[in-house]
């Protein structure tokens, strides 16, 4: 497994469905700012993914790990080596997009490990942030209250804290993100932030 010593891993996990995204031009501007604070960072996105949701088979309650052999199986051990991570996803229907609440629900083996076996989730010492990157069409904010949620659930079964926030509302309105340069210096200043404040211990 990768060891964090040399260069803090940074995990994104994009839950966009579509290629031409909003939320994947804001995550790849974070990591773009996290790895030019020194992090080896990498974006998977979950389209590209063959994976259920959570079959609730209840067989990761002894072992706190998930049976199910799909494309999950690289991920798993992606989180566990991850620093610091950031789930991004469009908002949809008011929560987080399908492809990323099919992602969080098969983090129930890590809900069992920390909180029934009480085991470590991660081998990574030290301040695991956690960060949410969120992009919506409507005007209406709340919704990303509600997601926030589900997210914060998963980060703290995963062993992250929920470090910080980021997001864009009226993204089906003109002008298209990449030509928001506002956002897009604030996107890549956190990324930046993610990676040099916190502690390693
Ligand atoms: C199925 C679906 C549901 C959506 N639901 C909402 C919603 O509840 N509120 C909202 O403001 N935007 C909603 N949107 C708009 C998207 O959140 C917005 O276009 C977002 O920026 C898309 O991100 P992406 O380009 O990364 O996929 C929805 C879009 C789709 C396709």
């Amino acid at each position: 497994m990768r060891s964090d010593r040399e260069r803090p891993f940074v995990l994104g996990l994009l839950g966009s469905p579509r290629k031409k995204s909003n939320t994947a031009v804001l995550l790849e501007r974070v990591l773009n700012g996290a790895a030019a604070a020194g992090a080896e960072a990498e974006t998977i996105s979950l389209r590209e993914l063959e994976f259920s949701s959570c079959l609730h088979c209840g067989r990761c309650d002894k072992e706190g790990r998930c049976v199910v052999r799909d494309d999950w199986q690289m991920i798993y051990p992606k989180i566990r080596a991850a620093r610091h991570l950031v789930l991004a996803s469009p908002i949809q229907f008011s929560g987080v997009s399908g492809e990323m609440k099919s992602m969080i629900d098969r983090g129930q083996c890590f809900w069992v490990e920390k909180y029934r076996l009480k085991r470590p989730v991660s081998e990574v010492g030290g301040e695991r942030r956690g960060l949410f990157v969120a992009t919506c069409g409507g005007r209406d904010r709340r919704v990303f209250d509600w997601a926030k949620h589900t997210v914060k659930a998963f980060f703290s079964s995963a062993g992250f804290c929920y470090w910080e926030e980021f997001f864009g509302a009226e993204m089906d309105a003109a002008p298209p993100i990449g030509e928001r340069a506002d956002i897009l210096a604030k996107a890549e200043a956190l990324g930046r932030r993610m990676v040099e404040g916190a502690s390693s211990a």
